[in-house]
């Protein structure tokens, strides 16, 4: 090639990048699907394709011509890989909306996340309450907030009860006023010492036969420590009828305990005192099977025969009726089954403690 020869080869070379760049930019965003990009494609840079060619001619071009035209070469690959990479985008998200329908599911749950799952006190609690659901027993629910009438007097606790004292309850200020919690005389609010409040409204609202259950939260002035925390749970079971008898508790707590703790477990009740209660007991269970507490005797509750006093607060006639009545905290049934051996892990919301019941 002469000088003047070489000069139009170059200027042909320039002639035909520019000419296919026009080409890609006009044509690549119009390509509808895959198959049609990928024969564009090749009319470009296959084997036979037009970049391809102009790539090949180099190899005519004088050597001080390559790197000028070269560079030149390299821009306008740039360029064509450019709106080819785009155009192959746009036909990849509309493959993907294709494959999920018209439009992406936004009710479907996130791909991360984990599931949550209840408390391991509230594990426990619903596993009380289902049992004794399954014996006929329903769900009672009162107020958390509380006034002495319903935590003391009506259940028989005179005067200089310690739980009386400001000392061991939580009392709240004299002049709150609180809706739906009625107040009797001169007496104040505090939040409930123990689940039976419960007692005491449901056989307000109904008349016996009362089969009840209570799960809930208590409260206590106590310093916390690995057996005592301030905020603690309760389950209160009542059950007022007609010759309801000592035989009916006996086999409701045995039920409970052999249900929970596996059939080899065995009940005792101790002669105990409660002022709502009379007789009063003290119950405990022994397992084989529970590890390090194999085999002792433990005490879970407290329970026995509604006092006539009860009654008579709240207008039921202890000559036709008898009842039974037991309460226990959720926590230490949670603390034997789960082998915990501190009451503060299950206030902590230490994750590690938590997902160990999950
Ligand atoms: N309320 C009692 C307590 O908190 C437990 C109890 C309930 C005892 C019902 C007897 C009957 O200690």
């Amino acid at each position: 090639m002469d000088f003047q020869e070489s000069e139009f080869f170059i200027f042909k070379m320039k002639e035909a990048l520019e000419t296919i760049i026009i080409d890609v930019r006009d044509t690549a965003p119009g390509l509808e699907n895959r198959a049609a990009f990928e024969a564009y494609k090749a009319t470009i840079q296959g084997p036979n394709g037009s970049l391809t060619a102009v790539m090949k001619s180099m190899g005519k071009l004088l050597r001080e011509e390559k790197p000028a035209m070269g560079k030149l070469i390299n821009e306008a690959k740039a360029e064509i890989n450019e709106a080819l990479s785009q155009a192959l985008a746009t036909i990849e998200a509309a493959e993907l909306t294709a494959k999920l329908g018209s439009a992406i599911d936004p009710s479907l749950p996130s791909v991360e996340g984990d599931r949550g799952t209840l408390h391991p006190i509230a594990q426990v609690r619903e596993e009380m309450v289902a049992l004794f659901q399954r014996i006929g027993f329903s769900v009672a629910e009162a107020t958390e907030v509380e006034t002495e009438y319903f935590c003391f007097d009506a259940l028989n606790i005179p005067k200089d009860h310690p739980a009386r004292d400001m000392q061991d309850s939580y009392y709240l200020p004299n002049e709150l006023k609180m809706q739906n919690v009625p107040k009797h005389k001169e007496e104040q609010y505090l939040l409930r010492t123990h689940s039976s409040t419960v007692q005491i409204r449901t056989m307000l609202q109904k008349n016996p036969p009362i089969r009840i259950i209570a799960p809930g939260r208590c409260f206590r002035r106590d310093t916390p420590d690995a057996t005592h925390s301030a905020n603690f749970h309760q389950i209160e079971g009542l059950y007022v009828d007609q010759d309801v008898s000592l035989t009916d508790l006996k086999a409701t707590l045995d039920y409970f305990v052999k249900t929970i703790f596996g059939p080899k477990a065995k009940t005792r009740l101790r002669p105990s005192f409660f002022p709502f209660t009379e007789p009063s007991f003290e119950m405990d269970f022994f397992s084989p099977d529970l590890g390090k507490l194999s085999n002792k005797w433990l005490e879970i509750m407290g329970c026995g025969m509604v006092d006539p006093e009860v009654f008579k607060a709240v207008g039921i006639d202890p000559q036709a009726y008898t009842g039974f009545a037991f309460g226990m905290g959720i926590e230490r049934i949670a603390m034997i089954l789960q082998g915990v051996d501190d009451i503060r892990y299950y206030y902590q919301n230490d994750l590690r403690f938590l997902k160990q019941f999950a």
